[in-house]
């Protein structure tokens, strides 16, 4: 089967291209289950139940957050009261939402796994200890994805030769920024640091080059405002045996 992993949708500019571009992206491409990291898709960033919507409605069939996850408050009760959108499994056991979800496709179960990175992040429990403990939980689906929203290379990297032949694809989130690494590693997991983001391609990160340059040039603070123009939409897709789970191919993709 093939799946389109998708990276953080950035604000309304990033929802309304991803409407455009992803059915006859999936389409050409012959995508089985698609999944999107939603953490900044509200405007004003974080993600609302009108935003994770948009996304499902855009054929968006599981959405990942990450450290955006609780910026508004609206979406405590959808996070508590849907399947198919998670939150990191490694933050606090009573915060609204679940790290992890089954969704069950009659032949196929798809395990979907959401982790949050602890260097040069907000503090969290440990992302390795907390899969050890989350795989077991699955029910034995062999189809297993697995957000890993962090920011360092080495912590992302680590973690996915850590669950190399574990589970399916480990793919990282939240630098918006695409990576050249994608694998598949030798015990069958595919692989990529980060599938980088949705949204306007001339930015930094979804942000108004000129905001973002008035605030590491001065150190003051400016308001954070979505860019406008050409988008882009990033992420990988993945070949799946759905038999074994194994990964038999890798693709970044970065589609205009
Ligand atoms: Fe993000
Ligand atoms: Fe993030």
């Amino acid at each position: 089967m093939n799946i389109f992993a998708i990276g953080d949708v950035v604000g309304q500019e990033g929802c309304e291209f991803l409407r455009k571009a992803l059915p006859s992206f999936k389409k050409l491409k012959g995508i089985d289950f698609t999944i999107a990291n939603g953490e900044n898709s509200a405007a004003g960033n974080g993600i609302t139940p009108f935003s994770a919507e948009h996304l499902f409605a855009s054929g968006v069939d599981v959405i990942t957050t990450g450290n955006h996850v609780y910026k508004r408050r609206e979406v405590y009760d959808f996070l508590d009261s849907r399947f198919d959108i998670v939150r990191p499994a490694n933050y606090g056991k009573n915060n609204p939402g679940s790290g992890f979800t089954v969704i069950d496709r009659g032949s196929v179960q798809i395990g979907v796994i959401n982790l949050a990175g602890i260097s040069y992040m907000d503090p969290a429990a440990n992302p390795f200890e907390t899969v050890d403990c989350v795989l077991p939980e699955l029910g034995g689906c062999k189809v297993i994805l697995v957000d890993f929203h962090a920011e360092a290379t080495a912590e992302k990297k680590a973690l996915g030769y850590y669950l190399d032949s574990k589970v399916s694809a480990v793919f990282g989130t939240h630098t918006h920024v695409q990576t050249s690494d994608a694998k598949v590693l030798e015990g069958g997991t595919a692989y990529i640091t980060d599938l980088g983001m949705t949204g306007p391609e001339k930015s930094v990160l979804g942000i108004k080059h000129e905001i973002a340059i008035t605030r590491f040039k001065t150190g003051m603070p400016a308001r954070f405002e979505t860019a406008k123009g050409q988008c882009f939409m990033c992420g990988c897709i993945f070949e799946i045996d759905e038999k074994t789970g194994r990964a038999l191919s890798v693709e970044s993709v970065c589609v205009e």
